[in-house]
């Protein structure tokens, strides 16, 4: 019986691995980019690819384990979701109050540590933000939105 069991897991786990993800990136456009638009230091560019554009982008990177069914699965699913909340690589075309409005937010959830998400943190050790890396991106996300700090949030 337990043998059986295992046998059956194995097969599952085999099984699933033939749904593979959709790792083809949409076009970038440069003119639309935040990077490109925003033009910030080098070290603020290399901590929003490392820490956010995996996720928030066209420009996402895909590591071994987004080969292995079903981890591949969630994270295409953080991806599609982060994507639909702000895309980075399509920031062009926002309008303004929506741009400050994603500045805002993004400084909160960086101030906070809610993003980068955990999750990822914990198999990509390089996207941890260390607090001095936190405050230099949330003051970058706070001197392009010209706002004074996040509203707060209820529900937190
Ligand atoms: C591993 C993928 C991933 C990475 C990396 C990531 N995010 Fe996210 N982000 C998400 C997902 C998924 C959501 C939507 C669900 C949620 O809020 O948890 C989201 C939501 C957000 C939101 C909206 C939150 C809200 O409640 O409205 C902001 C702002 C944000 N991310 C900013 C960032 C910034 C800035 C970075 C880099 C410092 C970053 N994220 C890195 C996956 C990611």
């Amino acid at each position: 019986m337990k043998r059986k069991i295992i046998a059956l897991i194995i097969l599952v786990l085999v099984t699933i691995q033939f749904f593979r993800i959709d790792k083809s990136n949409p076009p970038s456009v440069p003119s639309q980019d935040f990077i490109s638009m925003t033009a910030p230091s080098d070290e603020i560019a290399t901590l929003l690819k490392t820490a956010c554009y995996d996720c928030h982008s066209n420009q996402t990177r895909y590591p071994w384990y987004t080969n292995i069914a079903p981890v591949s699965w969630l994270i295409k699913n953080h991806i599609n979701e982060a994507r639909e909340y702000m895309n980075f690589s399509e920031w062009g075309t926002y309008p303004s109050e929506e741009q400050v409005q994603k500045l805002s937010k993004s400084m909160e959830e960086v101030d906070e540590g809610e993003m980068p998400l955990f999750t990822y943190t914990l198999l990509n050790g390089d996207a941890k933000l260390n607090a001095a890396q936190q405050a230099k991106l949330t003051a970058w996300f706070q001197q392009l939105g010209g706002v004074e700090d996040y509203p707060a949030d209820d529900d937190e």
